[in-house]
């Protein structure tokens, strides 16, 4: 479903190359679970801004369903990006000025979907996330693990084949954050989804069915043992 070619990514940072990504090389099947481990700065948010189509600065090829994204134009991508993909950030990034349900069916505003469709689409989703009784409130009054809550659901809006998860349960709590873990695994299955898990926490890998580490530039398989993250040797 995903794979990348040789991918690579440097940052100038003044005279200096930074070699982020290099010649990393990496195939996903659908409807699994997996984490993204690496020290900060390894370039995991980088690796997740190309898979999601927000990065194209990078030199390989990333496959999406057999589709190369470099071949796709402005116009493809951010369809791509509307129907595919879903986006879950460690600060939520939703939107003050609209209720839940709005932030909901934001998605639905840049697709050809009727009104009618979305907004039974963002009750159904607001409601299979624990929120049906704050439809109408705006994010500012919600907890963190309630915003969280908020944008999962936005993030399936349309349906997406791939959920991009940067440090999910990051800003949360741990019992919240136990809470939107179990989340993600039920609507994994519910909705057959591709999870990817970028995360400096053991016990947001614990719960996927592969462990990659991010070091070097490369990605390498891993195993968790004794609360780390190691590359299978
Ligand atoms: N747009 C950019 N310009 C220059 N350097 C960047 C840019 N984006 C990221 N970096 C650098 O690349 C490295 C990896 O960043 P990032 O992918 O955010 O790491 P992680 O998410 O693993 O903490 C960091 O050293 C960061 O400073
Ligand atoms: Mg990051």
């Amino acid at each position: 479903m995903i794979r990348l070619e040789h991918v690579s990514r440097v940052f100038q940072d003044g005279t200096k190359r930074l070699e982020i990504l290099n010649e990393l090389d990496w195939s996903l099947e659908t409807g699994q679970s997996i984490a993204v481990m690496g020290r900060s700065g390894s370039g995991k948010s980088t690796l997740l801004n190309i898979l999601g189509g927000l990065d194209r600065e990078y030199e390989g090829k990333v496959f999406f369903d057999g589709q190369e994204l470099k071949q796709l134009n402005d116009r493809q991508i951010a369809q791509l990006r509307n129907q595919k993909i879903g986006y879950i950030f460690q600060s939520f990034h939703l939107l003050d000025q609209l209720t839940c349900e709005e932030n909901v069916m934001l998605p639905s505003w840049f697709a050809e979907m009727s009104h009618d469709a979305a907004l039974q689409r963002a009750k159904d989703l607001l409601t299979r996330v624990g929120l049906a009784h704050k439809i109408g409130t705006r994010p500012q009054r919600l907890s963190g693990g309630e915003k969280q809550r908020v944008a999962i659901a936005r993030a399936l809006m349309m349906k997406p084949a791939l959920l991009l998860c940067d440090e999910p349960t990051g800003n949360l709590d741990e019992a919240t954050g136990e809470e939107i873990l179990q989340l993600f695994l039920r609507l994994q299955k519910e909705e057959h989804l591709t999870l990817i898990l970028v995360t400096h926490e053991i016990r947001t890998a614990e719960i996927a069915d592969q462990v990659f580490v991010l070091q070097q530039g490369k990605l390498v398989q891993g195993k968790l043992e004794d609360g780390h993250a190691v590359a299978h040797s």
